[in-house]
This record gives C-alpha cells, structure tokens and sequence, in this order.
C-alpha cells in the first residue's frame, strides 16, 4: 500500500450539475519581483497554477478554461494540454481577465472562478461551496474568511444585522473598512445566467484602474451568498515571496500528514521535505533533515536519512538511503547507499546493491549483490551481479571529446585504485590487480595486472640515518 500525499480526487456525487471553472492566470505577478510568471513558481514541487487544476478536478467540471497572458512563456507547457486556455492580452484586472471568456463558452449553468495563485483551496471546500450554492439558488456564491490579518486582501462589508453588502479592495477602502477582518478569497460560484450579462456593466473607476472582479456583487442581479472557509490557511493568496514561503510550509505539513497516516514515519515534520507528487510505502521512516523530491517514490520498509537528498528517483522495498544524494536513480529492493555518496541520472542498482561512502555512480547499470563500497567513480559502466569495486576504482569515461562505457562482468573482482580506460571489458570472475589501469580487455576467469615490479633496498632505513646524524640534522 502507498500512501500519495497529492490532492483528493474524489467524484461529486451525480446530482450535482456539471460546472464551468475558470482559471485567472495572466496576471503580472510583480510583487513577486520575478522572471518567473507567478502562477508557474513552485509549491511543493507543484507549479501553482496546477494545484488550482487540482482542486478543479475535484468538481468534475464540463470544461476548465485557464486565463493566461500570451507574453508569458512555459504556462502552456505547465498545463500540459490540461484545460483550455483564453487568452488576455492586457492585464487590466480580474473582471477583465474573466470577460476573456468567448461567447461559445458562457454557459448558464454554475461557473466557478478561482485564481491560480491561491495553491491552498481544498477540492473538498470547492465540493462544499458547490453544494451551498445550489441549495441557495443565489446568484454568486463568496468563499469567504476571517483572518487576524486581512491585510492585502478585499474586505467584505456587512450590513448592521450581518447581511452581504460589499466587497472592497484593500487599495480603496478607508481605514475603518481596513480594521474588518472577514476578506474576499477570490473563489466564487456564479450561475452563468447572472455572470455573464453583469459583467459588461463593470467599470475601473478605482485606485488602480482596474476592472475589479470583485465589483459584480454591485451590479449582479440575485442574491450574494458568503459561505465562510473553514480553516483561514486554505484561502491564502500568493502576491508575494514571503506568502510563497507560507504556503510552501502549509503545504508541507499537509503531505506528511497524509503520509503518516498512510503508515510512513516522519520522526520530524518540521525538517522534512517532501514534494506533492512523491510516493512512500508504509512502514518506511524518514529521519530528519530529509528531501524528498520531484516524482520520487519509495517503497515500503526503507530508512530514509538523516540529510538525505532523493529527486525523481525510484526506490524499492527495504532499502537503506543513508545521507547521500540521488537523482532519476532506479533502486530495486534492499539496497544500501551509504553517506556521501552520490547516484546521478541513469544509476540503476539490482537488489542488494551496496553502495558505501564517496561514491559516485552515473549512467551505470549495477547488478544485483554487486559491491562498491568505498570511494569510487562508476560512471557510464554495466556490472554484472555479485562483484566487488575495490576502493578508489574509477571507470575513466571521457577522452576529453567523447563517452565511453565500460563492461565489468558477473562476480569480477576490480581491485583497489584500478582505473578502467573506456571502453574496456572486464570478463565474468576476471580480478583485476591494485593499482592497475586497465586499457585492454580482461578475459573471463583471469587475472590482469599492470604496475611496474616492486624494488626492495635492504638496510636503507639504518643506512641513511647515520647519514643524517654526520650531517648533525635531527
Ligand atoms: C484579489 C481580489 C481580492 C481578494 C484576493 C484574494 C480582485 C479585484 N481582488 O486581489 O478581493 O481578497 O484576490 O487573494 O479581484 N489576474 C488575471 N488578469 C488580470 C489580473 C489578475 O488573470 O488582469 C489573475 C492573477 O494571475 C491572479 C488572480 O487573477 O491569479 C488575482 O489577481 P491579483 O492581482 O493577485 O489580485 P489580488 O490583488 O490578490
Ligand atoms: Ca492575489
């Protein structure tokens, strides 16, 4: 059994009807002060705008169109052919961005909207909203909620005896509107009938110029509806680097949470790093200090760590990741890596492949029992099963303009500092002595030797310190 630490997936239940969601996107995203379009930075591995898909899947939607903006590069690409995308050529605000939306797609029926940078939205709350709005037949339902500081965000204004009068926008509120703490979180269910015609009575006569999305609840016609979030995290929208850092720390505690209770032990949550998308089967541990990464998954019974770094690798059952650092490596089941060392792209290790400290594996294929457990560079190498990599062995792979691979074969025995020139084969049960390097092929079931006869000089240690002492040295 694994424990997946992304988002729910549930179906809604059928009597529920088939929605519109509408995605905002194209934003400038300059409080973020970045190259980057804001809806692509990362949460947990996740590029933002993809956990709002998320959540958007939760409701099953008859479509899902996502507003970009045609200057920035890579959305389309972080979509991955997921929803459809409008385009806004100007970003002159959210009612604006919504208006993109081409008559084929103004359906009546309910219209989600969200904005992509708001990672934290549950599917499960979108479900709830969903419901409540068509239980109150109004014709905008606000996810709303209060926080101790609504700081930025759009307040809602209330009548005396509570009922919805307005939203206003942090910019053009006065500072006895600012002391409210109940905000607008940018997450609306509309119904299509009222959206679409209210929306072209939106003006920007405002401090920043903008069609606020925000002022259809003036000009809408039907009821407005406040459905209150439960908890005032999942509303959190990112404007900036520091709210980035909040969400990513949110989000965190969410996926080991969800990890441990599908049976992984986090000895400390706090240190642990592990992005949405990675897998950890049930009764592994992962000690502090630990990333976890990418598309990583990792089986059941393992130790992870302390300090270990994994990225978008594989690893089997029982398999013991002491504080190394790997990347797209593929481990079967009870290997062990031990500190320091390093498996680059392209490592894969059959079961019960030992790896020991300072040892650096690329592009290399190892076969099952083999050893290398000490310092060693295996690079662009196949080992077949059972053999030992003596310590300091390096598998020299490049002639300074191409790669080379070198073979080692089944139950072979490379000896201690060997340095194999690639191409070069080394037979099955072939042992290669310490200190050799090896240019030629080593034939299966021999010995292949090459350093130069060892010198004895008998008395030479008596001999040259009497010379010292007539020298008067010390
Ligand atoms: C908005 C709301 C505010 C609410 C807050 C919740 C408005 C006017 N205000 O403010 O009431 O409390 O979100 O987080 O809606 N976008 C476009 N095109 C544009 C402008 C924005 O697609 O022309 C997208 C952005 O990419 C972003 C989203 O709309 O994903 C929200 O825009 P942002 O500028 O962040 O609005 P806030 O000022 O946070
Ligand atoms: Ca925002």
């Amino acid at each position: 059994m694994r424990a997946n630490a992304s988002a729910g997936s549930k179906r809604p239940v059928s009597s529920e009807p088939r929605v519109t969601v509408v995605v905002l996107a194209a934003g400038k995203g300059v409080r973020m002060n970045s190259r980057t379009p804001k809806v692509l930075h990362p949460v947990a591995g996740r590029p933002m705008l993809l956990w709002s898909m998320a959540a958007a899947r939760a409701l099953d939607p008859e479509r899902t169109l996502v507003v970009t903006n045609p200057t920035q590069d890579g959305v389309q690409a972080a979509l991955n052919g997921e929803g459809q995308t409008v385009s806004q050529a100007k970003q002159l605000g959210t009612g604006h961005a919504l208006a993109q939306v081409t008559a084929a797609h103004r359906t009546v029926g309910p219209v989600v909207v969200l904005y992509a940078d708001a990672p934290l939205l549950r599917g499960e709350t979108l479900r709830v909203l969903l419901a409540a709005h068509g239980k109150s037949g109004a014709a905008v339902t606000l996810l709303t909620a209060k926080l101790d500081d609504p700081t930025g965000y759009g307040r809602i204004i209330r009548a005396r005896n509570g009922a919805f009068r307005d939203i206003v926008e942090e910019k053009d509120a006065s500072d006895e509107q600012r002391e409210i703490k109940e905000i607008n979180s940018g997450v609306y269910i509309f119904s299509g009938r009222e959206l679409w015609p209210a929306l072209l009575k939106l003006e920007n006569k405002n401090r920043a110029g903008e069609y606020y999305l925000t002022d259809i609840v003036r000009v809408i016609k039907g009821k407005v509806h406040t459905v209150p979030v439960d908890e005032g995290d999942e509303i959190l929208g990112i404007n900036d680097r520091r709210q980035l850092a909040q969400a990513e720390r949110v989000m965190r505690q969410r996926i080991v949470d969800s990890l441990m209770t599908g049976g992984v032990t986090i000895t400390d949550p706090a240190t642990t790093f592990i992005d949405a998308d990675v897998q950890v089967g049930r009764d592994t541990v992962v000690l502090p200090f630990s990333f976890i990464s990418g598309e990583s998954s990792i089986g059941e019974d393992c130790v992870i760590g302390p300090f270990a770094q994994i990225h978008d690798s594989i690893i089997g059952d029982s398999c013991r990741i002491e504080r190394a650092h790997l990347e797209k490596a593929t481990l079967a089941t009870n290997v062990h890596v031990g500190p320091f060392s390093r498996l680059r792209p392209g490592s894969v290790l059959d079961d019960g492949v030992r790896v020991g400290t300072h040892a650096e594996i690329k592009n290399s294929h190892i076969g099952a029992g083999t050893a290398i457990a000490h310092f060693s560079a295996v690079l662009d190498t196949d080992v077949g099963a059972g053999a030992n990599i003596g310590a300091g062995t390096i598998t020299a792979n490049f002639d300074g303009v191409d790669k080379h691979r070198t073979e080692i074969g089944d139950r072979a025995q490379v000896g201690s500092d060997t340095i194999l020139v690639a191409p070069v084969r080394v037979g099955d049960d072939a042992y290669t002595a310490a200190g050799s390097v090896i240019t030629a092929d080593v034939p299966a079931g021999s010995l292949a030797i090459e350093r130069s006869e060892q010198k004895i000089v008998p008395g030479w240690t008596e001999r040259r310190r009497g010379r010292r002492q007539r020298e008067g040295s010390t």
